[in-house]
């Protein structure tokens, strides 16, 4: 209601395993951490205005927005891709404060769109719900194609778990994280924005896999040989071995099997560089560096790619002394809260 202080917080997540799979309907293992994006203020009026500690500029958008990919600043665009697919019935006046890294690799533009829905339309209820209109959020402001692991994990994580997603069916089943794992999240300090990425051209190739052999969610790994076109081959064998590593990975962790999980990971990254061509040299350096490091499992890039967070399971404390980037080591966490005053 109008006048009602409201408060919402959605974080961010981590990807375990499974990049490139989501846009085609395969699955994924992120979960949502301790990093969290917050919107707080209140409803009323016809315009959404929001400060962010992000950003100087001052987001206001009319809700009769037209287009959002018109808006400027730049950080609006969410605002206004949110205000459009939610339609909602009043303004909102507030803040934005976040500590995920903006444009990293953490979902930091899923958490705003999680977060936003639900200040704008608390009305809606379920996670899938949310996450959906935020995803359309996503399209509609920045034009990338997105799959719905992001915005699912922001909405509807479970603490202490992993979330395994049938990005086809939007199954959801959490896995727990054994206690004596660290998930640690390095920052390779290497800036990346999907929008201008190759990620549509790479949905694209996975789209030219399908024409010839059939949806990839269902296609068994080396069904691939039948593609002529080497590239689009490549792309499809990740897709292939990328869906099988997701759920050899969730038996690892139910299975407590630290070494299998650490050596899905190392895979699953030389399958992200080598066949997929979303890594760097600098994300690959810093995976070899992790891996390499004592009581590390495995490491992994986390996300789309192309610069960004590299994810890496541990024995607990091994990380502790990482050095010289920036890291986290991150619990998972419950998905989005709303609290009305
Ligand atoms: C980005 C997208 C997701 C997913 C990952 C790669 O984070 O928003 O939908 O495709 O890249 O796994």
């Amino acid at each position: 209601m109008a006048g009602d202080h409201v408060r919402v917080r959605a974080p961010g997540r981590v990807n375990l395993i499974g990049d490139h799979t989501d846009h085609t309907g395969g699955l994924v293992l992120p979960a949502a951490i301790d990093l969290e994006t917050v919107v707080e203020g209140q409803r009323g009026g016809a315009e959404v205005v929001l400060r962010s500690d992000g950003d100087p500029e001052v987001a206001v958008v009319p809700l009769a927005v037209a287009d959002p990919a018109e808006v400027a600043p730049g950080w609006a665009r969410y605002v206004a891709g949110v205000v459009v697919e939610a339609r909602p019935p009043e303004g909102f006046t507030g803040t934005v404060t976040t500590t995920l890294p903006l444009g990293g690799g953490l979902s930091s533009s899923a958490a705003l769109e999680v977060a936003l829905v639900l200040s704008l339309r608390p009305d809606l209820g379920d996670a899938l719900s949310v996450a959906r209109l935020g995803q359309r959020a996503e399209h509609r402001a920045t034009g990338v194609p997105c799959g719905i692991m992001d915005q699912l994990a922001s909405a509807g994580g479970r603490a202490g778990h992993a979330l395994l997603i049938d990005c086809h069916t939007l199954a959801v089943e959490p896995v727990p994280l054994p206690d004596d794992l660290d998930v640690v999240v390095v920052d390779s300090g290497q800036a990346r924005r999907l929008e201008g990425s190759p990620y549509a051209e790479r949905a694209a190739q996975c789209r030219a896999a399908e024409a010839v052999i059939g949806p990839l969610r269902e296609a068994p790994p080396g069904t691939e040989v039948a593609i002529a076109d080497p590239v689009v081959r490549a792309r499809a064998r990740h897709v292939l071995g990328e869906n099988a590593r997701v759920r050899a990975a969730a038996t690892a962790l139910r299975g407590r099997d630290h070494a299998l999980l650490g050596a899905l990971l190392r895979e699953s990254h030389a399958s992200l560089r080598d066949d997929f061509a979303v890594s760097t040299p600098t994300l690959d350096a810093l995976v070899g560096r992790l891996a390499a490091a004592p009581g590390v499992w495995g490491a992994r890039l986390t996300g789309a790619g192309f610069g960004g967070c590299v994810v890496a399971v541990a024995e607990r404390g091994a990380l502790d002394e990482w050095g010289p980037e920036t890291w986290w080591r991150v619990r998972p966490s419950d998905g989005a809260t709303v609290e009305v005053r």
